[in-house]
């Protein structure tokens, strides 16, 4: 008898189906690894499990007891533990306070808990300082703080979604040594994680999940690599092909590196390319935009450095950033204010703002770029977030670039508006300027790019050539190929 079932889990977000008549079982002192590509239902299934949020329907046992968990509280108190992809400690309280937090007894001596905090941190082979300060530590180690309070709790079972994404080698091999050791004590661990060598490594069975329905479930004894990538894709094997473009102009080649896991690297873009970049949180490709727009770490172009986003941009570099809420829109202001904000210097170089100009300039946009409602006195805050992204790029394009760096430019984006931004993705190729896309859905690195760059362990691991396979690509991103 398992110690967790799940039957038939079904979970619906408005029209998108995260979980589809979903099984899923757990023994007790197993690692159970949980993989899928981006958006397969991985976190909903487990976020179901952890109370976070209700099912629409489906049953769950845990110790031959049937469960339902109301609240994260509610299944904490059986024994069911989380930690999350985004990181629930508090910043500014120390190591002590946040082990401990929500758990704090009525009357309490500081040195007590203290010594409480200590013990979980020792429990973790964590040697910091319990009255550091939480926003001052690595990620790696509030990463483990987060597993030590799990453990704390008596967990029976414990889920980590993607735990390693942050970690160095070393404070995953840490990792691995506590799960180990959870595990020698009977604690049930379920494992979320693109990367398949880690699965082999410390899994005993693992389950696929693919557009919100279980594939499959195999021991990882009686399975491979290719068996697990095919499961994650499905069966047809998806080739892409964009037509092939006449040998441009070279426009330049970016030189980055410098800033945290990203190793020097180098990228030559044409005129008219789409450079596709591929890679797992954490190989370093999510480092490769901001760091070419002059951000952080260091960058060249063309031979001269790029120290801050001006720079770039009097380069002809512009960065379309993926969280466009907090980094590309002002949601207050309408489109045309928002377009503006990136020409502001040029326009008002001219002595005064020329709102004729500026009108006629934002209109020009609306109309390239098919914006909905084509209103350019619409606050930004009420467009579609599709709408919204179409708003950032006609800012960024408002520069006049050569070089356009689209980071995730789909995210959070609904289908039938991504057709149409990479209507316009394509068109801005065709006009000339150079693209870089850095993106997690290999669907549109495969149906956009000229060339995938496979990112791994900070550098390129891979150049992947048309036609792409889509099997190919996510061997490569997952690295499947690395598995013994
Ligand atoms: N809170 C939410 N609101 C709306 N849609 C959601 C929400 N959470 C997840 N989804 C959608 O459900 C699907 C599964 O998401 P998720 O479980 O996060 O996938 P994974 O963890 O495998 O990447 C995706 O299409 C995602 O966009
Ligand atoms: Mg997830």
């Amino acid at each position: 008898m398992a110690l967790l079932t799940m039957t038939g889990m079904h979970k619906r977000f408005g029209n998108v189906i995260a979980l589809d008549d979903v099984d899923f079982t757990l023994e007790a002192g197993e690692v159970h690894a949980l993989v899928g590509e981006n958006g397969a239902g991985k976190s909903t299934l487990m976020k179901v499990l952890a109370g976070v949020q209700p099912p629409d329907a489906g049953t769950m046992t845990l110790a031959e007891r049937e469960v339902r968990f109301a609240s994260v509280t509610e299944a904490q108190a059986n024994g069911v533990v989380m930690v999350y992809q985004e990181l629930a400690l508090v910043p500014s309280l120390s190591v002590t306070e946040n082990l401990l937090l929500g758990r704090l007894p009525p009357l309490v001596r500081y040195g007590d808990l203290r010594a409480r905090a200590r013990d979980l941190l020792a429990q973790v082979d964590l040697a910091i300082d319990p009255n550091a300060e939480v926003g001052r530590l690595g990620i790696g180690e509030r990463q483990l703080i987060e597993i030590a309070r799990a453990l704390s709790r008596e967990g029976r079972v414990l889920v980590l979604d993607e735990p390693t994404a942050a970690l160095s080698a070393t404070e995953t091999d840490h990792l691995f040594e506590i799960i180990g050791k959870g595990k020698a004590q009977g604690v049930s661990v379920v494992y979320i994680s693109h990367r398949l060598e880690e699965v082999f490594r410390i899994a005993d069975r693992v389950t696929v999940l693919r557009d919100g329905k279980r594939v499959g479930t195999r021991s990882l004894a009686e399975t491979s690599a290719e068996e697990i990538v095919r499961l994650m894709v499905g069966k047809a094997v998806r080739r892409y092909e964009r037509p092939q473009r006449h040998e441009a102009e070279e426009l330049g080649r970016f030189e980055v590196g410098g800033g945290g896991d990203l190793q020097t690297t180098t990228i030559a873009l044409r005129a008219g390319e789409i450079v596709g970049l591929a890679g797992v949180i954490g190989s370093g490709r999510e480092r490769v935009l901001p760091t070419a727009f002059g951000l952080h770490g260091t960058a060249r172009w063309r031979e001269r450095p790029l120290r801050s986003p001006r720079d770039a941009i009097r380069e002809g570099i512009v960065l379309v950033p993926s969280d466009r809420k907090t980094q590309g829109l002002v949601l207050e202001l309408t489109v045309q204010e928002n377009v503006s904000l990136a020409t502001l210097e040029r326009l008002q170089r001219l002595g005064f703002m020329r709102s004729g100009l500026e009108r006629q300039q934002t209109r020009r946009w609306i109309e390239r770029l098919s914006l909905r409602p084509p209103e350019p006195h619409k606050p930004v805050f009420e467009l579609s977030g599709g709408n919204q992204q179409k708003v950032v790029i006609a800012k960024a394009l408002a520069t006049e670039p050569k070089v356009l760096l689209l980071d995730e430019p789909t995210r959070g984006v609904d289908v039938g508006a991504r057709a149409e931004l990479y209507d316009v993705i394509d068109d801005l190729s065709s006009r000339g300027l150079g693209l870089l896309l850095s993106s997690s859905d290999t669907e549109e690195l495969l149906g956009l790019s000229d060339r995938i760059l496979v990112f791994r362990g900070g550098r390129i691991a891979t150049t992947l050539t048309p036609p792409f396979a889509y099997e190919e690509v996510v061997a490569h991103v997952t690295g499947a190929h690395q598995v013994a």
